[in-house]
Parts: C-alpha cells; sequence; structure tokens
C-alpha cells in the first residue's frame, strides 16, 4: 500500500493507465490557454476548451498530477498558508477525466474501487456527499458502497455544484471526505462547524452534464464528461495517519532541512515559520520553474510576495544569510523524478532565490525597524496607517500583505484603504508629471493605457502559442469598443507570447482568432512605456469586441528564423572580441527572420582571414549543440560575470541575462563562452541556429563597421545559390566546378595576350592608307617642304593614339604627324607630334591648337615635339587635319626655312 507521497502519485496515475488512461503530463503553471487565471489551480485547468468543445481531448480517458498554485486572484490562500493545516500556495491534484466516455456509475466505481481496494482505506472511515436533488448519484452511491442514507449526505448550494465560470459546462459534483476521528474538532459536511479537521474533504467528482446559458437557463450537454480532483497531499496525510498535511514525508524532509539550517526546531512557535517556508519554496521553485521571474506586475509580483513572506520568516528563525535557495537541492531530491523542470531550472531557481532574499535583507532590517517603531503604542485591535504601510511598499519592498502577515500575531491591522489611497496618490502625481512632459496625443493614450491595464504579461519566452483577453483596442490614435472586418487597428491583450520589438530585435506577426469566425493578422508587435504590448495589424474576418477572449499565434517559422540569428549575433559579438580585441563593442544590431547586422567599433576593414576565422568560432560555437541559458540577475552581478552590456543604457533593478557556449578558457573562468544582457528571444541549443555565413563586412561611420550575416535556412538558401551560380559558370567554361579557377586563370591570360595583339594590329593598320596592306605606303605628303603624316584613325583607344604618333615619327624620319581618333560615341581625341630636328620651327602645341578648334575643344597641351587635345565633333575630323595642313602652309610662307629662302624680295 503507498503511502509516501511520489509512491502515491505514481499508484494513482498507474491505476488510471490500468483501466485505460493516458496519462498526460502536468501542464505548466501559467495557463496558455485561459486568460482569466493567473495560476493553473486545478486539474481541470488545461482541459477546459476540451469541455466547452473549442479543442479536442488528447484521449477519451485521461488522468494527470497536476501542479497548482492559489495565491493572488480570486482563490488567495496566501494569509492562511503556515498557520492551518491543509493550506497551501502550491499543491497538487490528481485528477480523471471521461471526454464523453464513462459518466457517473463508472467515476463513483473507478473512485471507490481506488480508494478502498487499491489504497485500502477502512469504508466506515468514508462519507460521502452528493448535490441535493443528484437522486442518481445517490443510488448509485448506495449499489456501489453499500451505503445508507446517513453516509450519503445531500447538500444543496455551490459546494456540490461545480461550474468553471458564469456560463458554460458545469454540474453536480459529489464528494468524499474522509473522517479522522472524534479526537479532532469539527463537524459532518453541512453542519455548521464542518470546516474544521475532523471531516476533510479528499476527492471531489464533477459530473459535467449540463451547459449554463447566459440567460440562466441550463441545457444538457451532448457529451456528459467527468472531472475529478483529490489533493495529492490529502491522501498522502490520510494513508500516514494525519490529518496535518505539513506531516506528510514530503514537508517533514523539506521542514527538516530548513531546520537543519537555521538551529531552529520545527516544535512551539518556530512551526508556522518553517512551514511557511516549506510551502513557498515549493510555490516559487515550480513558478520560476515554469518561467516566471519576480517582478513588480502581474504573475511575477505574486510570485514576489511569496518569496518575500518566506524570506521574512527564515529571517524570523534568525537566518544571517540568505535561506531559501540552500533548501533547493532537497526539493528537487524529493519532487525532481516526477517533475523533471524541476531539475532542469534547478540553477536558475537556485540563483533566482538567492539574488531576491539578498536583495530583501538589504532593506528588510530597517523596514522593520521603521514599523516597530510605528506600531509603538498600538495594542491588539488597533490599525497600522495606511501611509506607513505604503512607505514600507515603495522603500522597503514590503509587499502589503507581508505588513499584514507581520502584525497578524500581534492583532494589529492595516489600514488597506489607506493603503490604497497612498499608492493612487503617487500614480497621480507620475501623472502629473508625464502629462507636463509635453509628449504626443497617442503618447498620452499608451500612458493612459498603462496605468490603467497595467503591463501585459509576456509568455512568449515559455511559448508560442496563448489565450489572451482583449483589454483594450485602438484604431486612428483613439480607443474603440470594436474593430470591424477590414479595419487596421491596435490589439491590446492581458497576456501575449508576441515579441514586441525591442533590443535590435523585429517584433513577431502572426495571427489572433476567435473559434473560426475572427481573424486579426498581426503585422507588427511592439511595446510602450516598457511593457504596454500593442500588437499591429487588420481584421481579416469578424469582429473583435474588448472582452472577449483570443487565441495568440505567433508565425512560428519567422520566430524561430528570428531567434537563430538572434542567438548567433551574441556569438558572433564574442567572436569579434576575441580575434580583434576587446575594444569590439556593439553599436548597433538588427535581427530580423531573414538576416542580421551587427554595427561595432574597429578602426579598420576586417581582412579576409579575420572574417573567416571570426565565421569559423561562431560555427564551432554551434557545432557544439551547447544549451542556451537564461539567468535573473542585478546588472551589477551581471557586469562581475562578464556579462557584455550597451554601455550608456539604462538597466532595471534586474536583467535577463543570456549565455551559451563553452571553451575551456571560458570553462576555466567559470562561465560560458557568449554572456550578454539580453530581453531577446533564443533558441534552445547553439545547434539550432544551423550555421552561420558572414555576408558582408563594410563601414558605417568613423570607427564603426558593420557585418551582416545569414543563419539557418538564410544562410543555406544562400550558400545554395553561389553554388548554382558555380556550377552554372563551370557549364558555361565547359569544366567541372572544381577546376573552373585553373581554367578561368588560363582564360584571363589568353585573353591579355589577345588583347595584346589586338592592339598592335589595330595600330599598325591605322597608318596605312585605304586599301593598302603596308605600313610604309602612308599617305605622307609634304607641306611647304615639311613631311606631313596625317590621319583619321576609328577604334583605337584614346591612351594608345600617342603611340601611334611616336611610331609614325619614327618612320618618317622628319616632319610632323598628326592623328584624330574617333571614338564610337563620335568624340575625336586630337595628337600632333613634331620631330625633334625641326621643333626649332615647328610647335607641336601650336598645331593641336588648330586641329582641335575644329574639333569643337578648346586648348590642347604638352611640348613642342608631342602634344594633345580633345573634342565633341569627331565628324569635323578631316577638316581639323585639312586646318593643321593649311597652317603648315601659311607658317611655311611666313617663315622661310632657313636653307631654302622662297622669297627672294624679303632676303
Ligand atoms: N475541478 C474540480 C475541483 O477543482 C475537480 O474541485
Amino acid at each position: 500500500m503507498p503511502a509516501r507521497v511520489n509512491g502515491l502519485r505514481t499508484a494513482f496515475l498507474q491505476y488510471f493507465a490500468d483501466a485505460d488512461h493516458v496519462v498526460e503530463p502536468s501542464a505548466p503553471l501559467v495557463p496558455r490557454h485561459d486568460p482569466t487565471l493567473m495560476f493553473t489551480n486545478a486539474g481541470m485547468v488545461p482541459f477546459k476548451n476540451v469541455f466547452t468543445g473549442q479543442e479536442r481531448p488528447p484521449a477519451l480517458r485521461v488522468a494527470s498530477s497536476q501542479k497548482c498554485v492559489r495565491a493572488g486572484g480570486k482563490h488567495n490562500d496566501l494569509d492562511n498558508v503556515g498557520f492551518t493545516a491543509r493550506h497551501h500556495t502550491f499543491f497538487e491534484m490528481l485528477g480523471n477525466f471521461s471526454f464523453g466516455d464513462y459518466f457517473k456509475e463508472q467515476a463513483i466505481s473507478l473512485a471507490w474501487s481506488f480508494l478502498t481496494g487499491t489504497l485500502a482505506l477502512p469504508t466506515e472511515k468514508l462519507l460521502i456527499t452528493v448535490y441535493e436533488d443528484d437522486d442518481e448519484a445517490a443510488d448509485l452511491w448506495r449499489k456501489i458502497a453499500g451505503f445508507g442514507d446517513d453516509k450519503i449526505l445531500r447538500i444543496a448550494g455551490s459546494d456540490n455544484f461545480w461550474s468553471m465560470g458564469d456560463t458554460g459546462p458545469c454540474g453536480p459534483s459529489s464528494e468524499i471526505f474522509y473522517d479522522h476521528g472524534p479526537h479532532l474538532p469539527g463537524g459532518a459536511p453541512g453542519t455548521p462547524d464542518e470546516d474544521g479537521d475532523r471531516f476533510v474533504e479528499i476527492w471531489n467528482l464533477v459530473f459535467m452534464q449540463y451547459d449554463q446559458q447566459p440567460d440562466g437557463t441550463r441545457v444538457d450537454l451532448p457529451h456528459p464528461s467527468i472531472d475529478t480532483g483529490m489533493g495529492l497531499e490529502r491522501i498522502a496525510a490520510v494513508m500516514q495517519g494525519t490529518h496535518d498535511n505539513y506531516e506528510i514525508d514530503l514537508f517533514k524532509t523539506l521542514i527538516a532541512a530548513s531546520v537543519d539550517l537555521t538551529g531552529v526546531p520545527a516544535e512551539g512557535g518556530e512551526a508556522p515559520s518553517h512551514r511557511i517556508i516549506a510551502d513557498h519554496l515549493r510555490a516559487a521553485s515550480f513558478l520560476i520553474a515554469d518561467g516566471v521571474l519576480p517582478s513588480n506586475e502581474g504573475r511575477g509580483y505574486v510570485l514576489r510576495r511569496i518569496m518575500r513572506r518566506a524570506m521574512r520568516h527564515a529571517h524570523m528563525l534568525g537566518a544571517k544569510d540568505p535561506l531559501l535557495h540552500r533548501l533547493v537541492p532537497t526539493l528537487v531530491s524529493e519532487m525532481g523524478r516526477a517533475f523533471p523542470e524541476l531539475q532542469r531550472g534547478e540553477a536558475l531557481i537556485d540563483e533566482t532565490l538567492k539574488l531576491e532574499e539578498t536583495r530583501f535583507r538589504e532593506t528588510l532590517d530597517r523596514g522593520l525597524r521603521l514599523l516597530d517603531e510605528a506600531i509603538e503604542g498600538l495594542s491588539s485591535g488597533d490599525t497600522l496607517p495606511g501611509e506607513i504601510a505604503f512607505k514600507l511598499y515603495d522603500t522597503y519592498g514590503f509587499p502589503y500583505d507581508l505588513t499584514e502577515d507581520a502584525l497578524k500575531a500581534m492583532g494589529i491591522g492595516v489600514d488597506e484603504a489607506g493603503f490604497a489611497a497612498a499608492m493612487e496618490r503617487q500614480r497621480a502625481e507620475a501623472r502629473k508629471s508625464w502629462s507636463g512632459s509635453g509628449e504626443a496625443a497617442t503618447d498620452n493614450l499608451w500612458y493612459e493605457l498603462k496605468e490603467e491595464l497595467g503591463a501585459t504579461e509576456f509568455l512568449g519566452y515559455e511559448t508560442e502559442t496563448a489565450s489572451g483577453e482583449i483589454v483594450a483596442l485602438v484604431k486612428d490614435g483613439a480607443r474603440v469598443e470594436k474593430l470591424e472586418e477590414g479595419d487596421r487597428g491596435i490589439v491590446i491583450v492581458n497576456q501575449t507570447p508576441f515579441y514586441a520589438e525591442s533590443g535590435g530585435q523585429v517584433g513577431d506577426r502572426g495571427t489572433l482568432r476567435i473559434a473560426d469566425e475572427t481573424t486579426f493578422a498581426v503585422s507588427d508587435t511592439q511595446k510602450k512605456l516598457h511593457g504596454l504590448f500593442l500588437h499591429d495589424g487588420v481584421v481579416e474576418q469578424g469582429k473583435l469586441l474588448r472582452g472577449q477572449t483570443l487565441t495568440l499565434s505567433v508565425d512560428q517559422a519567422r520566430r524561430t528564423a528570428t531567434c537563430g540569428h538572434h542567438s548567433a549575433t551574441h556569438l558572433l559579438h564574442e567572436a569579434l572580441r576575441q580575434v580583434l580585441g576587446t575594444h569590439v563593442a556593439q553599436k548597433g544590431s538588427l535581427v530580423e527572420p531573414g538576416r542580421l547586422r551587427f554595427d561595432f567599433s574597429h578602426p579598420k576593414p576586417m581582412s579576409g582571414v579575420e572574417i573567416k576565422t571570426v565565421e569559423d568560432i561562431a560555427n564551432a560555437m554551434i557545432l557544439q549543440n551547447s544549451p542556451v541559458k537564461t539567468h535573473l540577475m542585478t546588472p551589477d552581478e551581471a557586469i562581475a560575470r562578464g556579462a557584455l552590456a550597451l554601455f550608456g543604457e539604462k538597466y532595471g533593478d534586474e536583467v535577463r541575462v543570456v549565455s551559451m557556449g563553452v571553451t575551456p578558457e571560458s570553462e576555466k573562468a567559470g562561465h560560458a563562452y557568449s554572456i550578454e544582457l539580453c530581453g531577446g528571444t533564443h533558441v534552445g541549443r547553439t545547434g539550432d541556429i544551423g550555421l552561420l555565413k558572414i555576408v558582408g563586412e563594410s563601414a558605417v561611420a568613423a570607427g564603426v563597421r558593420r557585418i551582416e550575416a545569414l543563419t539557418g535556412e538564410a544562410a543555406r538558401d544562400y550558400l545554395a545559390t553561389q553554388d548554382t551560380r558555380v556550377r552554372a559558370a563551370a557549364e558555361i567554361l565547359k569544366v567541372a566546378p572544381d577546376d573552373m579557377l585553373d581554367r578561368l586563370a588560363v582564360i584571363v591570360e589568353e585573353r591579355r595576350k589577345l588583347d595584346r595583339q589586338l592592339t598592335e594590329a589595330k595600330r599598325e593598320l591605322a597608318l596605312r592608307p585605304e586599301g593598302s596592306d603596308d605600313a610604309s605606303d602612308a599617305a605622307v605628303r609634304d607641306v611647304g617642304g615639311t613631311k606631313l603624316l596625317a590621319r583619321v584613325v576609328h577604334g583605337v583607344a584614346p591612351k594608345d593614339l600617342r603611340g601611334l604618333v611616336d611610331e609614325a615619327k619614327q618612320q618618317i624620319g622628319s616632319g610632323i604627324v598628326a592623328v584624330v581618333g574617333v571614338s564610337e560615341e563620335g568624340k575625336a581625341g586630337l595628337v600632333v607630334g613634331v620631330t625633334m630636328d625641326i621643333t626649332g620651327s615647328h610647335s607641336a602645341v601650336d598645331l593641336v591648337r588648330v586641329g582641335a578648334e575644329v574639333l569643337g575643344g578648346k586648348g590642347g597641351g604638352g611640348r613642342p615635339d608631342l602634344a594633345q587635345a580633345g573634342g565633341p565633333d569627331g565628324a569635323k575630323a578631316d577638316a581639323a587635319l585639312e586646318a593643321i595642313a593649311a597652317s603648315l602652309e601659311v607658317e611655311s610662307d611666313n617663315v622661310p626655312a632657313p636653307s631654302a629662302p622662297r622669297h627672294a624680295g624679303r632676303a
């Protein structure tokens, strides 16, 4: 017969597995599909949508042991925990479910034979309640248990009628009670002192048979279903012969560890403190394992309240150092096998508890001193002013209920209204200074919404789909009650898996849906005022109303690709520091599904070898496939551990630190390869990045370089495209891709040779008179006793004209060469050469100017033996040469050659 907690859980699940139930693992404590709930608080929570018919069940028969937290919100048991035998913030609910399969009879008989058969509980200790008019259930109990009406009590009212909410599936319930014996105070169910310790409800069987309509009527459900819940701690107490849940093996072990570490015995006045520590340790650890981290709002704040309450009690026990985190190993060894998330999260749980307790202890003493002073003169029945409670909250980090808790033993109350008023005053101050800051109108709207609604709970580190309630709708910059089909607008929900753009990572896209009727396509998610998430998009179908519940689904492929690029950015950053030096600091980054861009300080371009080394290091980290870990710590601690942070950035009290990769050096230093302060979403393991390819390195500003890179699919696509190109090129070259480079080198060399030969040939051709095939035939005329070779050439590059002229000068020995080269666009280049022997009488510079003028050009220059000019008018090439010839004639008329005077009269 199992009696210990772990054995009982196993026995229950095995019993129902044997009865054809599928055993489902516990769902997370943060309900993904119920935005109205802060925490999962019953075994049926994960199946709510199955009962309402929105979702298909995993099987028709299911059993589970569900983690539950009741703290914050409606079922707030925080105050009582530690002072009673059965209140917990965290507990496990064992349950079996039938989704339209078996109904009352089998539910009763399964429960009965588990209790009296498997657990061998004596029937005389058991007592049954049924809903007052549920004759069917009463008859079944008579038949199955053999009980008479004295042991089947009919109860009116909500105790035996169970519903999920104001509408929806509901039905009568039947509860099984255990009688712990007359030595304990307490009456039977339905009597005035039923809440005593003697009769304890151990199992609730809910017969889901109606669908409650908004108008108050109930219609029969087409498939009546079963939902049951049995508190594991309660049944363990029964099996261990105690009525006190804190006396069961699991709690004894946790409390013994607390006694061991504090040296304070568990009996007497300190008993509640040990119980509170043990209970809150469970709640806090499981919440952290499920992704909740302490904060000042929402779930994170409930976690903080639970933690701080336990921490005050650790302090009361005289613990000199943070205590709670030292109990984590005991908890993990007790519960880690049944809940592997506890093992996986052990380091994070330890760190989070330690950090919270360290920080809280910094103000705890001063807060308690203030409290002592404030209650001087107060006595039992008095009330602490709300102002003081607010100061304790605001300055010393005392959650309201912690102050209440601290004064409870003395019978002193707290002025809650005064506390609320002080809080409101502070808000009003903040509002005033905000509205005075002259921000844009929409900014005022966001401020108003943030004030009223609080921050959106971000669930996207843990999940990519969740339900949320529409808390506000915005259209054209103003709040509206609904968005109609075709409207573009902004949807704000109380909780979302959508990542809002920040830290360089783009906002998520995806879809918001209500059943099959309504679809809102989210094209971007933005964040205002540190936590108000705006889903921007268009109503594609149906309409959205404020207050409705939506299913939010992130575009997973896009998110996955984005995560890969984000994690790769971290690896790249560290690899750059390793290769280029620690002066490398992030100057900007962009993380998208299809690429990443990373800007960093570095004075000069990276060499090809550096780029390749960085890429190799990052890819080695990717292949290592080590887990990517997230921790929460103070900015100081993070930086002390070597985390890379953005200089000048303002960080909150606590920061997320993302670490990944290991190298021998980092291992020696006791940390991961890459550690960065980061709020982004990341891959689970580095291997999920797939591959990193750097595709660009450039300058963005003085001293700032930019790397562009691709990962995963994008990198593969890029490389595949490159490969296709290489293959296509190889095909054109008619070689195998491997031989392509050799072939290209040969081709380039050949081409160079051919170019040279072509130039030669052109030059030669250029000087030949038309129709002649001999260059020496070049038309050389005599102008006034000077040899002139004048030619128009086509297809000769301007830079080659001079060579042509030099060559021609040599050919003619003494004289003048004038060549006009006409380009394809019709422009002209003119080069005139004068052999040295006659530069005394002829200047190339003068001649080139004459030609240039005709070509529409200006000037021209050079030396007396070689000058060059150009002009736009290539069509006038012949005319230009004629003009040069004509000017020579004039020259020879005016300037007699020294050896042959032509005009005797002048001589
Ligand atoms: N859902 C039922 C309960 O929480 C079993 O008691």
